[in-house]
Parts: C-alpha cells; sequence; structure tokens
C-alpha cells in the first residue's frame, strides 16, 4: 500500500526518506506511544471529533502531554491529506514519550513528545467490503488496557501473522470463554432471531470510533444493540458477522475457522450497515459500492 512521499515529523513536512527519529526514543525502546488512524474518503476526514478524543484520553493514560489542540490536529491532518493528494485512505499519527540520554523506565516527570504522521493511499470502499473475509479464533494474550490505543501491538502483529497462515484475514480474540475483538477492528454478530450484539465497552476491547458511529446510525433507524460479550459458539450460530474499524470500515466475515457463517455471503444486516455508513461519509453508493444496495 503506497504511504505518501510526504510526512510530518515534529513541526515540519517533511520528504518520508528524511524523517529521522532516535533510537533512544521512547517509542521505540518501551512501545511508549499512543496512536490513531483515521479514515479519509472523498479527501475528509471520517469522524475525527471521535479519534481526537480518544487520543485524547490515551495521552492522558500514558502521561504525555497533548501536544496541540483539535483545531492544532486539524490543520496538520489537513496539510498532509492535501500534500498527498490523498483521496482515499488513512491517516497514520502517532505521538511517543519522546527520546532522552539514557534508557530509564521512568523517564522525566515531563515528557517531550515525538509526533509522526503519514498518509496511507488505499481504498477503504474495497474487495474485503464486498465479498467478506476468513477470521479464526486466537486466544486474546493482551495487556489489561486495551481501551487505550498504544504501539503495544506485538501480540497483534503476532495474530495477523497467524490469521495470514490459517489462510484468514484476521483472528478474533477469545479471553474467559468470550470474544473480546479482532486484531484491529471490533466485532458484531446478528443472531438467528436477528439481535445486533457487539461487546459492550469496557478496559477489554478498544472503544472503535466506527462502532460508536455504527450504534448510533441503527439507532436512528429503530434497530437496537446490544451491547454484551459472545462466545465463540454464538459466533459460529450467528447468521451474519462483521468488523468494524477505520482501516477496513465494515467488513464482513464470511467464515470462521473452517465454516461458514449463515449461507457463506455478506447478510441483508452488513450490506444495511454499510449502506448507512457509507452514505454518512458521502459516499456515492451507487457507484462505489452497488453491492450494498440490497
Ligand atoms: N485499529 N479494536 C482494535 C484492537 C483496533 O486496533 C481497532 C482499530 C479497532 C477499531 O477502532 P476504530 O473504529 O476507531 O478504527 C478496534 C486501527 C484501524 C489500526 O490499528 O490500524
Amino acid at each position: 500500500m503506497p504511504i505518501g512521499e510526504t510526512v510530518y515529523l515534529n513541526g515540519a513536512f517533511t520528504r518520508r526518506k528524511d524523517a529521522l527519529i532516535s533510537p533512544l526514543d521512547r517509542g521505540f525502546l518501551f512501545s511508549h506511544a499512543a496512536y490513531e488512524v483515521t479514515a479519509i474518503y472523498g479527501g475528509k476526514l471520517i469522524d475525527f471529533d471521535g479519534h481526537m478524543s480518544r487520543l485524547s484520553n490515551t495521552l492522558e493514560a500514558i502521561s504525555i502531554p497533548n501536544p496541540h489542540d483539535v483545531a492544532g490536529w486539524t490543520d496538520i491532518h489537513t496539510q498532509l491529506i492535501s500534500r498527498n493528494q490523498l483521496s482515499e485512505g488513512l491517516v497514520y499519527l502517532e505521538v511517543s514519550a519522546g527520546t532522552y540520554d539514557s534508557r530509564d523506565f521512568a523517564g522525566p516527570e515531563i515528557f517531550t513528545p515525538t509526533i509522526f504522521l503519514f498518509a496511507d493511499h488505499r481504498p477503504l470502499i474495497n474487495e474485503a467490503a464486498e465479498h467478506g473475509i476468513k477470521a479464526i479464533f486466537l486466544n486474546d494474550i493482551r495487556w489489561r488496557r486495551r481501551d487505550i490505543k498504544t504501539t503495544q501491538l506485538l501480540s497483534q502483529a503476532l495474530a495477523y501473522r497467524s490469521a495470514r497462515e490459517a489462510g484468514a484475514k484476521t483472528a478474533f480474540m477469545v479471553e474467559n470463554g468470550y470474544v473480546t475483538e479482532a486484531a484491529s477492528a471490533n466485532t458484531w454478530i446478528v443472531t438467528e432471531d436477528d439481535r445486533i450484539i457487539t461487546r459492550n465497552l469496557s478496559s477489554d476491547i478498544l472503544p472503535g470510533i466506527t462502532r460508536g458511529h455504527v450504534i448510533a446510525r441503527l439507532r436512528e433507524r429503530g434497530l437496537p444493540v446490544e451491547e454484551r460479550p459472545f462466545t465463540p459458539d454464538e459466533a459460529y450460530a450467528a447468521k451474519e458477522i462483521f468488523t468494524t474499524s477505520a482501516g477496513a470500515m465494515i467488513a464482513p466475515v464470511i467464515q470462521l475457522e473452517d465454516q461458514p457463517v449463515g449461507d457463506g455471503k455478506p447478510g441483508p444486516v452488513t450490506r444495511l450497515v454499510q449502506r448507512l455508513y457509507y452514505e454518512a461519509i458521502g459516499a456515492e453508493v451507487a457507484t462505489a459500492a452497488p453491492w450494498a444496495l440490497v
């Protein structure tokens, strides 16, 4: 996936090859960093306020001062989008605790952050959204603060490697007999009796911005969402399964391990959710996603 040539590092836009960060950065040494990934569609930031509010929560939780207010962040994002002519894709943002002369676990009282952003050109209303993906189950081995978005992503990277080995595109993480979320998305099921279920918010999962947006759209339509944990067996028995994230928007899951989900095709609730979300972000559904119009 092509990453844009112009990136932002510590106050300046620069060429990617010139953007250098010290190996003594606390992001590199300790994964002491927050990140956000915002979807861009039609050159516009999607659900930006939500991403900014979660960023602020994450930074506060890991003792890094937020280097910008929302207006400042908006300006950096807008300039990055325009300098890279990003029409569809993602903006990745990372704020680490910065670079110091020693490898001191606690670090200084007040951190001076490293700030890095890049543009990532990629289709978000894509093949996976049209045809669906396969998921596997894996033990959730992550730390206890999954509600904040930090770069502690080794378990997620390993989950994606296991998924790829199994011929799948993602993994559903399981803990104490319940699905927490997918490797980098929130998970949803539609039961035999048409109940729409996604896990309730807690420190067990990331409060997905796309998840919140979809709940709001469904509630507006008078479709209640049950927010509670569900088991792998409930997922196997589900008529439909999908995931939500900035990176893949609404991705139908059509196979779990070696079992088809429902009839093995994206179902009507998933298509409705896609349509509502695509309309909300300003997509021309008839041309960008005619398959969602069922
Ligand atoms: N990941 N859960 C996890 C563990 C995630 O990493 C993500 C997003 C989500 C969905 O959150 P949102 O709807 O705000 O994108 C849920 C991003 C896309 C990533 O790491 O690339």
